[in-house]
């Protein structure tokens, strides 16, 4: 059986120019970076070269690049670094934002005493930057509001939030994860305070992963010990997992997907009419993603039978207590639940062929029929 791999937004396999650069880094530059002597100034140069080469690539100043160990760690920093510090106020989020922003946000405002607000996106998946700039208030700490949703691929008016509110004076995490690689990313263009970026999704490796705190941010550390990264991020950082990122940087071309994209999206129509809706079709996407749902049908059921035909794709519900529900991006855009329930998410990358999305909606029609024979029988 042939297998696809459709679910380029979950990661990006590690690119060939990665595994060789993680693999030379372990090699010739095993040393610890904080080593005075040879072998640390030899990790501590690779080190910095992957830095540097992150900087240029997102527009911005290599000190300020803070490298962690995933986007889960940068926006978790972000969020508790200005949360710790800040007099009692609320943090302002967008409720479709990734459960690393989400999570984060909830919990570390219960622990140092703020509210958390969350902006609802239009139906189609996109904050309104009206509304979500007129949920913060003079005692919003902190704004959040992601680039691209990792779901929808729904691109967000963060350019249009971040100057509004920059002219307030309110610090914006804006988690770049799914726009890196994707759509023109410039960190000093866009203004945003802190930005946070993950190498897996871009065929680096994964446990890797960077926050940039525009020069001059007041940020707590989350980690103490012995004040690596400039004293942000204490533990001894990983040179090979940062050259193999830098490796992968403008490697993949993921707006060539476009055409392919629309070819899916065209063959899903054809197949299934009305049955099919695409979430946040009429708004600017990510040429790489789609969402869609199938009415009446469940979509990790539909996910595992895709997955016995050799077709990697996410679902767009989660199993809650035994229950499928829509995901909170879904149900956040108040998308018809006959469709929600059935949500599969596409997300196309390097070596995905037409061919194999004709093969893709053949194998989801013929699921389909089953699924239904097997309900009827029920
Ligand atoms: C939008 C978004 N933010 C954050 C993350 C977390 O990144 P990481 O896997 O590096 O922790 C992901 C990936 O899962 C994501 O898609």
């Amino acid at each position: 059986m042939k297998r696809v791999f459709l679910d380029y937004n979950a990661t990006c396999p590690p690119l060939a120019e990665a595994i060789e650069a993680f693999a030379r880094t372990a090699r010739e530059a095993g040393g610890n970076p904080s080593s005075l002597h040879w072998s640390g100034r030899a990790a501590r140069k690779t080190l910095e070269d992957a830095r540097e080469a992150l900087a240029a690539f997102v527009g911005a100043d290599p000190g300020e690049i803070v490298l962690t160990s995933g986007a889960t760690e940068a926006n978790n920093l972000a969020i508790a670094g200005v949360l710790a510090e800040a007099p009692r106020g609320e943090i302002v989020i967008s409720a479709i934002e990734h459960p690393s922003v989400r999570e984060a946000a909830k919990a570390w405002a219960a622990r140092f005493g703020h509210r958390v607000v969350e902006v609802p996106p239009e139906r189609n998946g996109r904050i309104s930057a009206e509304r979500f700039c007129a949920a913060v208030s003079s005692s919003t700490r902190l704004a959040c509001l992601m680039w691209a949703n990792n779901e929808t691929g729904v691109i967000q008016p963060v350019e249009e939030v971040v100057s509004a509110l920059a002219a307030r004076g309110i610090p914006v995490l804006v988690d770049g994860v799914q726009a890196l690689g994707k759509i023109p990313v410039d960190v000093h263009a866009l203004g945003a305070d802190f930005v946070s970026f993950s190498a897996h999704k871009i065929g680096g490796v994964k446990g890797v992963g960077a926050l940039f705190v525009r020069r001059g941010m007041r940020l707590a550390p989350l980690l103490a010990g012995g004040g690596q990264e400039r004293g942000r991020r204490s533990g001894t950082e990983n040179p090979p997992g940062a050259a193999a990122f830098a490796a992968a940087l403008g490697r993949v071309d993921f707006a060539a997907c476009a055409s392919l994209r629309a070819h899916l999206e065209a063959r899903l129509k054809a197949a299934f009419g009305e049955d099919v809706m695409i979430f946040g079709e009429d708004a600017p996407r990510l040429a790489n993603t789609t969402m869609f749902g199938i009415r009446g049908m469940d979509g990790e059921t539909l996910l595992m039978q895709m997955d016995l035909a050799g077709f990697a794709v996410s679902a767009g519900s989660a199993c809650a207590s035994g229950k499928h529900e829509p995901s909170h991006v879904l149900a956040a855009m108040r998308a018809p639940r006959a469709y929600a329930h059935g949500a599969i998410r596409v997300s196309l990358g390097p070596g995905v062929r037409s061919e194999d999305l004709d093969a893709f909606v053949d194998a989801l029609e013929k699921a389909r029929e089953r699924l239904k024979l097997m309900a009827g029988w029920g």
